[in-house]
């Protein structure tokens, strides 16, 4: 019986020095039971791409993050380029042959007004002469653009200058969406510049209708 006891304390201390003795990893740290917990196994935005799960294969990843860029060329959603460049040329191509992206209808006309009394009319006034509020406080001057039967400004002059804005009125194009700023201009050339609307009109029930 005292045999086998020293025995079994033998075998205990042997077994307690070999897993206490295990328990190193080469690198000296403890070993990962688990290493999913500690190195997802997942590609992780912004981390290291050559560090995926400890696998360092690929140096060229290294110090790369796993966001990469868009592709050149790539816009976000909802979002339309706009061709023309910022400059005299661009402007004047713009009015050569930009035209309304959308029908002038009723609907573009009323939108168009709704957001006027939003973005413009405090500059260019409630008849598109000159008499906003700004002007007529005097904290702005003069414009020297009136929106009457008399001006000929094309349409895609007027856009482009609403893009990027002209002298001093400001661009526009990061409140304003593409359509808005045709409805816009649908507005001003009917409202004030007194184009017939009929010009351009198109049954708004029929929902295939191309753009102009
Ligand atoms: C802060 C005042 C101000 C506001 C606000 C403003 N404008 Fe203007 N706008 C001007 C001035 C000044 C000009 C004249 C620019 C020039 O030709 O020097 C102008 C010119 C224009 C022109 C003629 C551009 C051209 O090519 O000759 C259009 C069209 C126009 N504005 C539309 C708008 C619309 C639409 C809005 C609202 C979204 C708006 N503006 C808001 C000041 C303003």
């Amino acid at each position: 019986m005292k045999k086998y006891l020293n025995n079994s304390i033998k075998i205990t201390v042997v077994a307690a020095v070999i897993s206490f003795s295990s328990c190193k990893e080469k690198n000296g740290l403890a070993p990962e039971y688990m290493p999913d917990m500690y190195r997802s196994p997942s590609l992780e935005t912004y981390v290291d791409y050559g560090e995926l799960r400890g696998k360092q294969g690929n140096d060229s990843l290294r110090n790369v993050l796993n966001a990469r860029k868009p592709v050149a060329g790539t816009i976000h959603r909802g979002f339309s380029p706009y061709p023309y460049a910022n400059s005299i040329d661009g402007y004047n191509e713009a009015g050569e042959k930009l035209t309304s992206a959308i029908p002038y209808t009723e609907q573009s006309v009323a939108k168009g007004r709704e957001l006027y009394g939003m973005f413009c009319v405090h500059c260019h006034g409630t008849t598109g002469q000159g008499d906003g509020s700004l002007i007529e406080r005097e904290v702005f001057p003069p414009l020297p653009i009136k929106f009457n039967e008399n001006l000929v400004l094309p349409e895609g002059k007027m856009f482009h200058s609403i893009t990027y804005g002209k002298n001093l009125m400001g661009a526009h194009a990061s409140q304003l969406n593409q359509e808005e700023r045709w409805q816009l201009i649908h507005f001003i050339r009917v409202e004030f510049m007194k184009q017939a609307l009929t010009a351009n009109i198109v049954s708004t029930a029929d929902t295939n209708v191309v753009a102009k």
